[in-house]
């Protein structure tokens, strides 16, 4: 079994390649024991304290259930709860948190909180999104991806349109490179990833024989994809303002059924973290679609609801994915056993 006792899992590259497979294995190995009935409680006794700075669905469920069904506790803190940040900086948080609790998830805005968060806490800490990177969800999509290809991931080509310059686009570029795929970012110049992390993804792709393509053309990008994915245009934290400059930019990258067309495989699947803007009519309140009149945005409905899409089997993989990292990091079975006290 994987062994990650006590380590952090701040970004992607925080694991190497097996690592990072050796965890979407026993991910995969977890939930057929959950759906067989027969899962064996590893975290009996742990406590996890869940800090978000910013709202959650998935990521949050995620971690209460993966808990939950392996016998640890949470504690959740929601963005106004606690005064981290506020009256008592990440380092003294830390080090409180530290003590009480065997794990520690955090998200929130800067990539910086999370890594002060680690270095003070002492026990394993999680990012569950920053500004730079979504390492959980990436486990997440690579098992989806997993099980909607035959191929292994070394082969995969994979898409990824729209804003690529936050968490999601860097976040695939990296998983990508890390992993040998066939990687292709594509939308505008302006919102590829910043050149640090293009440069820490070619570097990664120098190991693993990855294939890394910015391009701005639809043609070029997608063409022989396996998983096409893309992101919100405007994401949790950016100001409204943005929107208007967003969707001039991106709106030729929006998925359609044309750009799965593009794409020239009857077989290619259709990936978003979520959530998506595909039918913003039902969303009220939507200032966007108010004043744009727009209810589809970075993914037409009908590619969102098509036999494409696994987006739905993505969200359920956040759990088994998330548990794997609980169980590879806090379980005890796992640990490598402490030295005795002389
Ligand atoms: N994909 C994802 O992180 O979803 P939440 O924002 O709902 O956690
Ligand atoms: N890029 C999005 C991802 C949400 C899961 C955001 O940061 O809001």
């Amino acid at each position: 079994a994987i062994q990650l006792a006590g380590r952090h899992f701040l970004k992607e590259l925080d694991f190497t390649a097996e690592e990072f497979r050796g965890l979407v294995e026993l991910a995969a190995g977890l939930k057929a024991a959950k759906k067989a009935g027969n899962e064996v409680q590893l975290l009996r006794g742990k406590n996890i304290a869940l800090i978000f700075e910013k709202a959650s669905t998935r990521t949050r469920c995620a971690f209460e259930v993966a808990a939950a069904d392996q016998g640890a506790s949470t504690t959740y803190i929601d963005p106004a709860g606690s005064h981290i940040g506020k009256k008592e900086s990440a380092k003294d948080t830390a080090r409180v948190l530290g003590r009480m609790f065997d794990g520690i998830e955090f998200r929130g805005d800067a990539q910086s909180t999370v890594e002060e968060l680690a270095a003070h806490a002492g026990v394993p800490v999680f990012n569950g999104l920053t500004a730079d990177w979504h390492p959980t969800q990436m486990l997440a999509d690579v098992l989806t991806m997993t099980e909607h290809t035959d191929k292994p991931l070394d082969r995969i080509v994979f898409a990824y349109l729209g804003d690529a310059r936050y968490n999601m686009g860097n976040s695939y570029l990296v998983t990508g490179a890390l992993l040998g795929m066939d990687v292709r970012i594509v939308g505008p110049r302006a919102y590829w990833p910043a050149d640090d992390v293009v440069a820490v993804a070619r570097k990664a792709a120098e190991v693993s024989g990855a294939r890394i393509t910015l391009t701005e053309s639809i043609a070029e990008g997608v063409g022989g994809a396996d998983f096409v994915a893309t992101d919100v245009w405007v994401s949790m934290g950016e100001p409204q303002e943005v929107w208007d400059e967003r969707i001039a930019a991106l709106g030729p990258y929006s998925v359609t059924m044309d750009v799965l067309t593009a794409t020239g495989n009857p077989d290619v699947r259709f990936l978003h973290c979520l959530p998506a803007f595909h039918d913003l009519g039902t969303v009220v309140g939507w200032e966007i679609h108010e004043r744009h009149g727009l209810t589809e945005l970075e993914v037409t409905d009908e590619v969102f609801e098509s036999a494409h899409s696994v987006v739905f089997d993505e969200a359920e993989n956040r759990l088994h994915t998330i548990k794997a990292v609980l169980v590879a990091t806090l379980a005890p079975d796992l640990a490598p056993v402490p030295a005795p006290v002389a």
